[in-house]
């Protein structure tokens, strides 16, 4: 009952559709009709600018972290990944929103910190350096989310010290989420293919 209730409260919570919500509230426009069409934090970034983006990159990121965190206060038993999976359910088909949500980049990663703020970290410097080289969000989302779950199995072996022992469930629903966050991209992908995708304003392929 308990593990259904939070669940449930996860999935509540990332359905909070904060791109949409600030869009509406403060700038009288839904993001999801600019731009990519996407609710996320690059196409905030794109069509609402710097401090929307921050936004909606930290409220999205918590979505995650706070569900991750339920089991700690209601019942330590059940494995914390769980509930942060609802929430990025939550976050690309929100209850609040149509169903019409993001790619679940940014929530993913806010289970990621919720489970173990190293292992984040670490991720975090991941997606960052792939950033800086591709200067695509989308093409570094995708190269992270592989990269990130190669590393659930190798860091265990290589630097314990962040994630000190194989947890075939982080793997597991790492590898699910690799497959969702590239099919969420298909069409990132076929802008990628054809040299149209847009591109950050820096790094080493920046937008010109
Ligand atoms: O997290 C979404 C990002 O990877 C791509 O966003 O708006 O460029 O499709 P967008």
């Amino acid at each position: 009952m308990k593990i259904a209730l939070m669940v449930i409260i996860g999935y509540l919570l990332g359905s909070i559709p904060s791109g949409v919500w600030i869009g509406k509230v403060f700038f009288k426009k839904d993001v999801r009709d600019f731009g990519s069409g996407n609710s996320g934090t690059t196409n905030t970034f794109r069509v609402l600018g710097k401090k929307a983006g921050i936004a909606v990159l930290l409220m999205d990121i918590l979505k995650g972290t706070l569900a991750t965190s339920l089991p700690l206060f209601f019942d330590s038993s059940i494995n914390p990944l769980w509930i942060g999976l609802s929430a990025v359910m939550g976050h690309t088909f929100p209850l609040f929103a149509k169903f019409k949500g993001g790619k679940a980049v940014a929530t993913s990663a806010g289970m990621l910190l919720g489970y173990n703020p190293l292992f984040f970290l670490f991720s975090a410097t991941i997606f960052v350096i792939t950033l800086l080289l591709t200067s695509m969000v989308s093409l570094a989302s995708m190269i992270s989310a592989v990269l990130i779950t190669l590393s659930t199995i190798i860091l265990p072996f290589v630097w314990p010290a962040i994630l000190p022992e194989f947890n075939w469930l982080l793997t597991l629903i790492a590898c699910g989420l690799t497959v969702f966050i590239f099919i969420r991209h298909k069409e990132n992908i076929v802008r990628i293919k054809n040299g149209t995708e847009n591109r950050v304003p820096f790094g080493l392929n920046k937008a010109k």
